[in-house]
């Protein structure tokens, strides 16, 4: 479905399934609201590619939503806004899509884990952990650039971030692998992590990548009693809120509705994502590549 650009739809891209979690949240808060959801199945994990890689398939994805009518983007995979929101926002928008906006999902996270939001309209009502030590679970790529350290760092110095990357974890999800296999592998990242603790007590843990919030249950299990889970829909879905509510232009009077759209053959993906959501209505359409203006 085309949409034409005073549509204002709301887009909503991952590399693959996992933003499908931040969707779903987005809809329960936002139930008027249109949106696109565009999975990059076909290039999917993003977290094991190049910034470059990363980077171009980022803008050909933008460029598939902003052509289908959306005016504001959730990048709502944390692979790609490590390599390059900023940049894009800051050099690519202006010239390309001055009308468009970009939203990323690292920047609420880290201000809801050190409760200092960026206005008061996104405070989520925390104290944040100050002076505690906190984990973040991420893709490889989102573990090596430190965003979530550096963001931190920026808010809430006195935070100890320690860091594991979880290289298996897109994958297997993605391939629809059985509970057992995902709760060894969440285990045994949960156990490299805790070695490297020292025997620091963890207060947080951060899931820094879209697609863990679906399998937040095991991380629930595999952590020590007491850790708080800090995952991203729910936090993302609070900023969107917000900056609706600071730019009323991107809301979509269209109605509620979603499409769902994917970079490779959409039977599988259809069927992944109606029993990750336990929704049978959902229905994938392939999209052809295409490439974006830089
Ligand atoms: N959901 C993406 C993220 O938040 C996964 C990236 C990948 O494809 O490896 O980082």
């Amino acid at each position: 479905m085309i949409f034409t650009d005073e549509d204002a739809v709301i887009g909503v891209f991952d590399s693959g399934s996992g933003g499908l979690a931040v969707l779903k949240e987005l809809r329960a808060s936002l139930p008027d609201q249109r949106f696109i959801y565009y999975g990059d199945h076909g290039n999917a994990p993003y977290g094991d590619r190049d910034a470059d890689s990363i980077y171009a398939l980022t803008l050909s994805s933008l460029t598939q939503l902003f052509a289908m009518g959306c005016s504001l983007v959730v990048l709502a995979c944390n692979t790609a806004a490590a390599t390059g929101l900023r940049r894009l926002q800051q050099t690519w928008l202006p010239v390309h899509y001055p009308d468009k906006r970009v939203i990323g999902v690292v920047v609420p996270m880290v201000e809801a884990l050190t409760g200092v939001p960026w206005m008061a309209a996104c405070d989520t009502g925390r104290r944040g952990v100050a002076g505690k030590t906190v984990a973040v679970f991420a893709t490889r790529y989102t573990v090596n650039s430190r965003i979530f350290v550096d963001e931190t760092a920026k808010r809430a110095p006195e935070i100890n971030v320690v860091q594991q990357a979880c290289p298996s974890l897109v994958k297997l999800i993605e391939a629809g692998a059985p509970l057992p296999a995902l709760r060894r592998a969440v285990r045994r990242y949960v156990a490299l992590l805790r070695h490297r603790l020292e025997g620091a007590h963890l207060s947080a843990a951060l899931l820094g990548c879209t697609h863990y919030p679906l399998i937040e249950a095991l991380f629930a299990e595999a952590l020590p009693d007491g850790v708080e889970i800090f995952s991203q829909p729910k936090i993302t879905a609070q900023s969107l809120v917000a900056y609706l509510a600071r730019h009323p232009e991107f809301r979509s009077d269209l109605g509620p509705g979603v499409s769902f759209y994917t970079s490779t053959a959409p039977e599988a993906i259809t069927r992944l994502a109606q029993r990750l959501l336990g929704d049978s209505q959902i229905q994938f359409q392939r999209l052809e590549a295409c490439k974006a203006q830089v």
